[in-house]
């Protein structure tokens, strides 16, 4: 059943959910927007060469206008021609399609209402097959950022962007290809190659001593966390964030808490932990009792390393006071 069909099988007025990538680089090549499944999260892409369709990206989304948007292409060769890649980008570059993100320079081929006036791009080969036969028959590059509305967390399955965007997207126009739910679960690791020694940007799918076994070969490089002032909305304190309070516990520490809180405790299984954590984080949102005015739901995160880091990163944004929240772009 499609997720657009209600459950005697009635159409439900709203964005298309379809299934055919054909179909899917029919509508980009027509200015429309397509949420696309990749092994991270489900992006919200257009055409780059489609100006109205990049700007209904960030009105769809609500993201503040002059916010970078990443690229999404088919593979290398198609990667070359909208960013500089130098050698330490070609020795990352075996691990695309991946989820890793690269910040380099970009070519006169990105229309820089993209880059959010910058000279530097973001690009990434993601590891999905719809997507790659979408990438491929548009033989040019998407813009996607996740497919979540400002201040949700990032969409892992069709049913989450229908809850985020089903509404706000033009059922004539776009439509959600529906490629299952992400495998990896948390969005791509972000290095930024224009800064030396290369700086992480955000942890992600690709864990950081990966990098720097690829990057050392090269020229002795290696990885270091970023500095300076916050580049990617994920560097910001608060975000990713649901709606209820969320607060991190150690198991030891849980028999003091709320009875009635809601806990989440993959900590066992990071790999799990980061395939689940935006649907934990959604569900929680839904399923707690919203007459209570204390949160709460309580995450026991996994330990550093590997996935584990870029979990714990998620979580320790979703804890963080939500002040910010309303003043700073989210992705
Ligand atoms: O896994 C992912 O990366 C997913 C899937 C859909 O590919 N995409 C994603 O996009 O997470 P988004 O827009 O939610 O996060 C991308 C981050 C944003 O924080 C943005 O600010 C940053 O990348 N970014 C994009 N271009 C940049 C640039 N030129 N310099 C610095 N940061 C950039
Ligand atoms: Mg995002």
């Amino acid at each position: 059943m499609s997720s657009n069909q209600s459950a005697d099988g009635a159409e439900l007025p709203g964005v298309p959910v379809i299934q055919d990538p054909a179909t899917a680089a029919a509508l980009l090549s027509a200015g429309g927007l397509v949420a696309i499944p990749t092994e991270t999260v489900y992006g919200l892409a257009a055409d780059i060469t489609d100006l109205a369709a990049v700007a209904r990206i960030f009105s769809a989304k609500g993201r503040p206008t002059g916010h970078p948007l990443i690229l999404h292409v088919a593979d290398v060769e198609t990667a070359r021609r909208f960013g500089v890649l130098d050698a330490r980008a070609e020795a990352l570059a075996m691990l695309w399609p991946g989820p890793l993100t690269m910040i380099v320079s970009a070519t006169e081929a990105v229309p820089r209402e993209v880059t959010g006036g910058r000279d530097t791009v973001a690009i990434r080969v993601p590891e999905h097959q719809l997507t790659l036969q979408v990438l491929s028959t548009l033989d040019g590059a998407v813009a996607a950022p996740s497919a979540n509305r400002f201040g949700r967390v990032s969409p892992t399955t069709a049913q989450h962007v229908i809850d985020d965007l089903g509404d706000i997207l033009d059922p004539d126009r776009d439509a959600i290809l529906d490629g299952g739910p992400c495998l990896v679960g948390v969005e791509s690791t972000i290095v930024d190659l224009t800064c030396d020694p290369p700086q992480i940007l955000r942890p992600g799918g690709v864990p950081s001593p990966l990098l720097d076994r690829l990057l050392e070969p090269v020229d002795g490089s290696s990885i270091v966390a970023a500095t300076g002032p916050a580049r990617a909305s994920g560097m910001l304190p608060s975000h990713y964030a649901p709606e209820r309070g969320v607060v991190l516990v150690e198991r030891e520490d849980r028999e003091i808490l709320d009875p009635e809180a809601l806990v989440i405790d993959r900590a066992d299984d990071p790999v799990e932990a980061a395939r689940h954590l935006y649907d934990d984080l959604r569900r929680a949102d839904t399923s707690i009792d919203r007459d209570r005015s204390e949160p709460i739901v309580v995450v026991q995160p996994p330990n550093d390393g590997g996935l584990g880091s870029a979990v714990r990163d998620r979580l320790k944004k979703a804890a963080a006071p939500r002040e910010r929240q309303t003043t700073n772009p989210t992705g």
